[in-house]
């Protein structure tokens, strides 16, 4: 961190995480709290709590947490350093210049240095695709039908003959070897030495939502294999949580998003005008990804290819999106493959209709299912009425299903009443869908609590009541100390809490997470803040509370003491405090 921490304390002080938050999550007020959806997973009731007093964020349902630090760095996918310039720029704090030592800001942030890299690198590939070298790559793009503007506007590019003139262009600009490796941009060969990744292919950066390039896919010019070679995982690049063309998709305005297969798919669609397509890069669409286009719309339209294939992946991708929360359509791109091709046959007008004539993905999936049936055989029939009556399960709420057991009668003629009873008989006897079946193993696999969990969640408590109440620490001081505390993650914690409180008099838990690398120790920090309290006992209760709490804390700590000491007066050190501890009694009682 090359920023001074009286600084980075301003910056978090002066953004209210309420407010922060609110921007992106619709709060409500809840008691001292507000809560809202959580946006870093799927659920349909409230979990996400957030507190202007503790000025931290915290999720009940899927364990995330921090300040508001991480909740920028979380919800933009931002290093530290970039949330830190964001909440600046937001509250109207200038930042230092920062270090003229190019050498010490790069080791700095090792994302902001590969983000660098890949920038400049999709400069080299673009600056090639318009030189003499290029040509044929251009052509072969111009042939495609995309124009300059669509090139430009998309950043594509073309890698040379050369096997490692990338390299050398930027090992000139001073990046090192190792740097570079990582990047994914360069391999490393013993025999061969460096050479570049990508080599005489039409270069596709791969952008985040904040247009940022964090990856490459590069096309074969012509025929080839493979296809398209696409950059390895990296620090920055995780297939699994982008989806090309969101940078612009996410600004397109339009009630929902298009997703399709490709590259070209996604850029096609663009150019005729829809800027809300983006696709899924190749891979297996993730929950991550669906996600993610909750984030900016409700409706999905699927545009994958119409062959089998594509067919396939639909019915993939379908339940992961309902999951989401996401309502989703499927387009009829038939008598042509994929978005690209219709458009060069049909152009956008008659796509435009396909859009407005989108299938409801469940009529989709009950449209392919049929097909495995022959209607004409009464046994088939019967076969596929109950596969019906099953998928209509999906449908928990009776008078959304009822419609869906309506529609699907006009379609096939099962007769309403027949086909409800079907649903309900599995209704009845089906208590297992997949979901359901998971949550059930979920819930038994959580059961055990070992020793050591429950002291953990004693030392939890304390902190959490030293948080609330910090009159506690003159009452806990040359009895409880920071080794007292269980695991060395609480242990930390408790040592900076009895440092604020020592220096300033007061303590500020969101202060303490920047304190914490790692994202799994954020989380956990952020829980231990926001564990909820119970504020209705009378202070008899209280007390004994407290007590029992402190009484098991440092039992459990002094018993393991004892049995790794070796050393004679250490040991009768901690046999008195054992004896001192029986007659413990500390009274909340002021004064
Ligand atoms: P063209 O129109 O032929 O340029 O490709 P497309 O964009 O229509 O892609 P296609 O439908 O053939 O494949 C869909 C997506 O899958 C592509 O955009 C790539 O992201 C990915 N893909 C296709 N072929 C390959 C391959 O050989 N390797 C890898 N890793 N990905 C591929
Ligand atoms: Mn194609």
């Amino acid at each position: 961190m090359y920023y001074p921490e009286d600084l980075v304390e301003e910056i978090r002080q002066r953004n209210d995480i309420v407010d922060v938050i609110s921007e992106h999550v619709k709060l409500k007020r809840s008691g001292n709290n507000h809560m809202g959806l959580c946006p870093f997973h799927n659920e349909k009731s409230p979990s996400f709590s957030v507190s202007g007093q503790k000025q931290m964020y915290h999720c009940f349902g899927c364990g995330v947490g921090g300040n508001v630090f991480t909740f920028v760095m979380e919800y933009e996918n931002y290093s530290f350093v970039e949330a830190l310039k964001y909440l600046a720029e937001r509250a109207g704090i200038p930042l230092p210049e920062e270090e003229q030592n190019e050498e010490a800001k790069r080791k700095a942030d090792l994302k902001t240095q590969l983000l660098e890299i890949n920038r400049q690198a999709a400069k080299y590939f673009f600056y090639q695709l318009k030189s003499e070298r290029g040509k044929i790559a251009y052509e072969y793009l111009t042939n495609r039908k995309l124009t300059d503007e669509t090139i430009k506007m998309f950043g594509l590019g073309y890698s040379n003959k050369y096997s490692d003139d990338l390299y050398q262009y930027l090992k000139q600009m001073g990046y090192s070897d190792e740097i570079l490796r990582q990047s994914g941009l360069v391999t490393f060969d013993e025999k061969k030495g460096a050479y570049d990744k990508f080599w005489n292919r039409v270069m596709y950066p791969i952008m985040d939502g904040n247009n940022r390039v964090i990856g490459f896919g590069g096309r074969v010019l012509g025929q080839g294999e493979p296809k398209y070679l696409n950059s390895p995982e990296t620090l920055l690049f995780d297939k699994s949580r982008n989806l090309y063309g969101l940078n612009i998709a996410k600004t397109a305005r339009k009630h929902n998003m298009l997703i399709c297969e490709g590259y070209m798919d996604v850029i096609a669609l663009h150019q005729a005008g829809f800027t809300n397509a983006v696709a899924s890069l190749g891979t297996a669409f993730t929950g991550l990804q669906a996600n993610l286009l909750k984030r900016y719309t409700d409706e999905v339209l699927l545009t994958y290819d119409s062959d089998g294939a594509g067919v396939k992946a639909a019915l993939r991708a379908i339940p992961i999106m309902k999951e989401a929360g996401l309502r989703t359509k499927v387009i009829n791109m038939r008598p042509y493959k994929d978005p690209d091709e219709f458009m060069k046959a049909l152009g956008a007008e008659e796509f435009q209709k396909r859009i407005d004539e989108a299938q409801n993905s469940f009529y989709f999936e009950i449209e392919v299912l049929q097909k495995e049936y022959d209607l004409n055989d009464p046994e088939q029939k019967t076969k596929f009425f109950n596969e019906v009556a099953k998928k209509l399960l999906v449908f928990t709420e009776e008078i959304e299903r009822n419609n869906y057991i309506e529609a699907i009668d006009r379609i096939y003629h099962m007769g309403f009443d027949n086909l409800r009873k079907l649903v309900n008989h599995y209704a009845a006897t089906m208590v297992t869908t997949p979901t359901m079946i998971k949550k059930v193993q979920e819930r038994s696999n959580n059961k055990r609590v070992t020793a050591q969990d429950s002291m953990r969640q004693a030392s939890k408590l304390l902190l959490t009541w030293l948080i609330e109440d910090t009159r506690l620490f003159s009452k806990i001081k040359g009895i409880i100390s920071e080794e007292d505390f269980d695991g060395e993650l609480y242990q930390k914690v408790a040592g900076m809490l009895f440092q604020q409180y020592k220096e300033q008099g007061q303590v500020i838990p969101a202060k303490i997470i920047n304190q914490f690398e790692s994202k799994e120790e954020q989380n956990e920090v952020a829980s231990l803040f926001s564990t909820t309290f119970q504020e209705e006992m009378s202070i008899m209760e209280k007390e004994k509370a407290l007590n029992d709490l402190i009484y098991r804390i440092k039992k459990y700590s002094l018993d393991n003491r004892s049995r790794n000491v070796t050393d004679i007066a250490q040991m009768q050190s901690i046999i008195k405090a054992q004896a001192d501890l029986q007659k413990l009694h500390i009274s909340l009682a002021d004064g």
